[in-house]
């Protein structure tokens, strides 16, 4: 009897193991997706991590008078490249766009002058995470850049500077977003919304990343973390100043894919806003390079005004 159950339980060892072993793989292939399919639907009071307990969490709250003012050195290359092998997914909670062929690399920003980013993935929050001169405007769209150097996102997850995310926050105008008509004429063309969660191999019409921002311009700067579980804190925040314009119908589209049994979450995927904690914020625009402000968030704002001065 006893050995019975032993061995039984031996079976059941071995099948934990192998599940954990399975799972392991699926993370390092597509770690946001893991994240998002076994904790997507806990209440961020329950997220685990340092999603609770850090202090340099994201998404918070930006305004130009409160920021540190310098001049921009960003540069983003191969982004008007045609990708042939881009893939789509959801995960029950956001569209993905992955598989980029051709390198899309990132250098020159202020915290990360000497490294260079390679793009990984698009995801797109229904509900902008980033709250901009006071306004939660309808949509963000989150370019997850790793380091170079890393091997994979999983091992640049676990780097000091290992991630870089370019954010772009959208609102609902008559003005439709090209960018985003390829994704949704993909998402048209497939039969998918009965799932919680698709994959699409094949995209119907071509997607430039270049057309999601059109010019970076000016843009803001932070240090912060993921916004989703477990929200590590290693990840450089740029934040399109400009807000870009898509359709309601667009808009539509991309946040209801999930079906009717996911309608409410997708309509608000974003996470509440994080105390900033006196964290720095910097706004970069092409102009700024002689009159620089310094400018820390406290509890209310400090700013030094230096007169042609250059720090950067
Ligand atoms: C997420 O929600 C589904 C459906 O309500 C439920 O079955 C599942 O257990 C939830 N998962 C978690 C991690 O809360
Ligand atoms: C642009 O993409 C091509 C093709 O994949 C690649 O060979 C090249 O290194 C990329 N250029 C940059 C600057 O990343
Ligand atoms: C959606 O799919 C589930 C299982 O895959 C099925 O039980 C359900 O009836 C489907 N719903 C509709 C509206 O087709
Ligand atoms: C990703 O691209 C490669 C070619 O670069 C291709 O072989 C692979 O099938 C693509 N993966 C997906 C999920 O589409």
């Amino acid at each position: 009897m006893s050995k019975y159950i032993s061995l039984k339980m031996i079976n059941f060892w071995l099948l934990v193991m192998l599940s954990l072993q399975l799972a392991c793989v699926a993370a390092e292939e597509n770690w946001l997706d893991l994240d998002y399919a076994t904790k997507g639907n806990l209440s961020e009071s329950d997220w685990p991590g340092v999603c609770n307990t850090g202090h340099k969490q994201s998404p918070i709250e930006l305004n130009e008078a409160y920021a540190t003012h310098g001049p921009t050195k960003l540069h983003i290359l191969n982004d008007t490249v045609e990708q042939p092998h881009l893939a789509l997914l959801y995960n029950g909670y956001v569209v993905i766009l992955h598989n980029f062929t051709h390198s899309i690399r990132l250098s020159g920003g202020m915290q990360f002058r000497e490294l260079v980013y390679v793009a990984e993935q698009i995801h797109f929050h229904c509900g902008a995470e980033h709250v901009l001169e006071n306004v939660r405007h309808d949509m963000e769209v989150q370019i997850v850049f790793r380091l170079e150097s890393a091997a994979s996102l999983k091992a640049a997850l676990n780097q000091e500077k290992g991630l870089v995310m370019v954010s772009v926050v959208f609102e609902v105008t008559n003005v439709p977003s090209r960018a985003i008509a390829a994704i949704v004429d993909t998402l048209r063309g497939q039969p998918l919304v009965n799932e919680s969660t698709w994959k699409i191999n094949e995209m119907n019409s071509i997607f430039l990343m270049r057309e999601l921002y059109g010019d970076i311009g000016a843009y803001y700067q932070y240090r912060g973390s993921l916004t989703v579980p477990g929200c590590v804190e290693n990840v450089e925040w740029l934040v399109k100043a400009k807000v870009q314009t898509l359709t309601r119908q667009q808009m539509d589209t991309l946040c209801h894919v999930g079906g009717a049994s996911s309608l409410a979450r997708t309509h608000t995927s974003y996470r509440e806003l994080q105390d900033s904690n006196t964290r720095q914020v910097f706004y970069f625009t092409e102009s700024s390079a002689n009159n620089i402000r310094v400018c820390w968030i406290s509890v209310g704002f400090i700013c030094v005004f230096l007169n042609g001065v250059n720090i950067f």
